[in-house]
């Protein structure tokens, strides 16, 4: 009877292990997709979303088979943009995402509706405000906006068109130059010429080239007059044309003075940054036509571009002209962490790839240094990315609570970054539009109000405070 109790014992807990051991199994099985989503949490979120809704109405370039996919993680694709894996992943690893990724991004809705609620009063730590959609239908990625003296909208989109808002209404514009799409690149900045009323000039940024895979931003000036450009020249074109199809800055600002200033990414390769003789990863000055002013600080030094006010930049796309104290702010994009927000000065070098708080997106080390003697320190850097593509501050007075604060637009977060600012420092930081989509633009316009441009679909909106 005892050896019979203990048989029966033995025999269910036999039973019972195998059974665990086959739920064990067949959970494995379960668990490789699994896997792959903390990979791709892990490595790929930051830029393609959580949910890969950034491969919306997917047109693949390489091809689309998990061999084709694989490459693509394995290795990367430079030209468009996409870094390489092969040292983060095993190759079971990288082929169980690329399954991962290929399956996911067969699901994903062309487009992806946001899931903030636009007609929400929102409060902020400081202020109460609600947005009003002031531009949208055509838009996709608006990509530069400015303003005129009588109130009018510019804004640029990135597949190539230029559009006047007017009380509302959305006309596109004539004689915009022909402009490369591909990766990062296409019709980037728009900015007024501040004595527009009396020369009708508009700047526009964009990426030009001979063809497809030798490209670079250029800069050109036209004369804008009744929904029409004229006399459009490019006054600007950086060098070296490249097949890569990122960072290519480029924001423009005037100073009080009338000088042009402008950003350009170091287009995917680091060393361009370092280097004087190319345009690539600095903050350039000219005058309005494009000449280089005589008092620029490399002008005597042999081979260096004249046009290089500041390098090793990375990929700025924030640029901000403070009236008040004739300081030039910006934010540029780290690779993984180590975003930065700069003052500008004459002739100084922000040490990309040299020092950063970043890291390589696979996850090595790209700089054990975050400082060095003849090299500038961020005054504010972001980790995680926050992805900045934009950069403003406050100055007007519609928005009380705000004032003297920075805003910059989150493209890996999708919102609106305010950097609560005290004597030059970044003291605190509010989140504002949470998940409203990723935040290309943001704009304290002439009449004093903030504008804010999201992608896919393109909106821009603006922030109006509301009073109790
Ligand atoms: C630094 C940003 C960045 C990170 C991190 C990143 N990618 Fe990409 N990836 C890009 C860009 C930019 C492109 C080109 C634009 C596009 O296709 O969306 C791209 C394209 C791709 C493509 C399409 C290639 C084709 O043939 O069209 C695949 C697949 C891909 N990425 C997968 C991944 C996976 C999986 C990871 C994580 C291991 C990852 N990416 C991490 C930026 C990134």
């Amino acid at each position: 009877m005892y050896n019979k109790k203990k048989y029966l014992l033995v025999f269910t807990a036999t039973i019972l292990l195998l059974i665990s051991y086959s739920f064990v199994k067949t959970n494995q099985v379960e668990t490789s997709p699994r896997n792959a989503r903390a990979l791709y949490l892990q490595y790929c979120a930051s830029c393609h979303g959580e949910n890969l809704d950034r491969f919306a109405a997917r047109k693949w370039v390489y091809g689309n088979s998990v061999k084709d996919v694989s490459s693509t993680l394995k290795n990367g694709r430079p030209a468009i943009g996409m870094p390489e894996f092969g040292k983060a992943m095993t190759d079971d690893e990288i082929q169980a995402l690329a399954v991962y990724t290929i399956e996911k991004v067969a699901q994903v809705p062309a487009v992806v509706p946001s899931t903030f609620d636009v007609k929400h009063i929102i409060h902020s730590l400081d202020l109460t405000f609600r947005l009003e959609e002031v531009a949208s239908g055509k838009l996709k990625i608006p990509w530069g906006m400015a303003f005129l003296p009588n109130g009018d909208m510019l804004v640029t989109e990135k597949a190539g068109q230029l559009y006047q808002v007017s009380k509302g209404v959305m006309t596109a514009i004539e004689g915009v130059p022909n402009v490369v799409v591909r990766g990062q690149g296409g019709l980037l900045e728009v900015a007024v010429h501040p004595q527009f009323k009396k020369n009708n000039f508009i700047y526009l940024a964009y990426a030009e080239g001979e063809n497809a895979n030798a490209l670079n931003t250029s800069i050109g000036r036209g004369e804008l007059r009744n929904g029409k450009i004229t006399n459009f020249k490019r006054i600007m074109q950086a060098m070296p044309a490249t097949s890569s199809g990122v960072h290519f800055g480029c924001r423009i600002v005037f100073d009080k003075n009338g000088y042009l200033f402008f950003s350009i990414g170091e287009r995917g390769k680091k060393e361009n940054a370092q280097d004087l003789t190319n345009h690539c990863g600095k903050i350039h000055r000219i005058k309005d036509d494009g000449s280089i002013p005589a008092d620029n600080p490399f002008v005597n030094t042999p081979n260096a571009i004249k046009s290089i006010w500041s390098y090793g930049h990375r990929n700025p796309q924030g640029l901000y002209y403070d009236k008040k104290t004739d300081v030039i702010w910006e934010n540029e994009h780290g690779p993984k962490g180590g975003d930065e927000l700069n003052i500008i000065k004459k002739g100084a070098n922000y040490g990309w790839p040299v020092i950063s708080f970043g890291i390589n997106y696979d996850g090595t080390v790209l700089t054990p240094d975050t400082a060095k003697v003849g090299m500038e320190a961020p005054k504010h850097y972001w980790i995680p990315s926050i992805g900045p593509s934009s950069l403003t501050k406050v100055t007007s007075s519609r928005y009380p609570g705000w004032e003297g604060d920075f805003l910059s637009g989150s493209l890996s977060f999708e919102y609106l970054e305010r950097s609560i600012m005290k004597n030059n420092r970044v003291i605190s930081s509010e989140k504002l539009l949470h998940k409203i989509g990723r935040v290309r633009n943001v704009v304290q316009a002439p009449d004093g109000y903030i504008y804010v441009a999201v992608e896919n679909p393109g909106k821009v909106y603006k922030i109006v405070p509301v009073t109790k």
